[in-house]
């Protein structure tokens, strides 16, 4: 019998017993997993080194922060994807792609894919703060066709800051950079605010803390 008879056998028996097939197929595919996810905890390309004056990267105050939790909590993800592909439609409407430097300090990042509505990993500075306060507070009266429900009760909710540092001395243990000073100031920095005035603050920062050149590409 040569190599490749033994091996069909050994094939025909496997698929005849599934209590074989089973820790083998286990086995093929977790060499497949390891071979494909380990290398992304080890090599440096994952996230994509900027230039200097490109790379602006910084977490988020702690109004931003307490935005984002709203964002999160209110589930504007499961209508606004917040990851811009690299194709020419979507680099039209909405700006430079996304790039993975961008929310290495996202946790969890909020790519998404379901658009309800327009992508939002570029809206920081496209509107006024006013426009976004009464957008949030009643979408058809800026937008008339929209379907975005109205959110004027975050305009009431004052933001609870006996967790702000809490949640960001969580982050910084998964690797965001905090400093002392950002902990000392937080309490401030949102004390007496609105869920509205932080879900603005954070959505004025997204997509542009990286300065791209006009009209170039990042790996042009
Ligand atoms: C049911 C789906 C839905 C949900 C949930 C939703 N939105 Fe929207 N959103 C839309 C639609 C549709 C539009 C486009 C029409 C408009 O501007 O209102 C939009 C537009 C926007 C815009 C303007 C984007 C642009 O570039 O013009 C912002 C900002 C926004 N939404 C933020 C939010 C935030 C923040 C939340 C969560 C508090 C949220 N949305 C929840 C559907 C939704």
């Amino acid at each position: 019998m040569n190599i490749k008879e033994k091996f069909s056998n050994l094939q025909e028996k496997l698929e005849k017993n599934v209590w074989g097939f089973i820790p083998m197929l286990a086995l093929v595919l977790s060499i497949g997993g390891i071979v494909e996810i380990v290398p992304l905890f080890y090599i440096d390309s994952t996230i994509e080194k900027l230039t200097k004056e490109e790379d602006s990267i910084r977490p988020y105050t702690a109004l931003e922060l307490e935005g984002r939790d709203v964002y999160i909590r209110e589930g504007c993800y499961l209508c606004h994807s917040q990851m811009i592909r690299p194709f020419r439609d979507e680099k039209e409407r909405y700006g430079h792609y996304s790039l993975a430097a961008e929310s290495k300090f996202d946790h969890p990042f909020q790519w998404g894919s379901k658009r309800t509505g327009p992508d939002l990993a570029r809206v920081g500075g496209k509107y006024s703060d006013d426009w976004h306060r009464r957008h949030l507070i009643d979408p058809q009266s800026v937008v008339p066709e929209s379907v975005m429900p109205k959110y004027a009760f975050l305009e009431k909710s004052i933001i609870d800051d006996t967790m702000t540092v809490k949640k960001m001395k969580g982050l910084s243990h998964v690797g965001v950079p905090y400093t002392e000073d950002d902990f000392n100031g937080a309490v401030e920095e949102v004390k007496g605010k609105s869920e509205l005035d932080a879900l603005v603050a954070y959505l004025q920062v997204l997509g542009t803390m990286v300065k791209f050149e006009e009209g170039k590409d990042y790996r042009e």
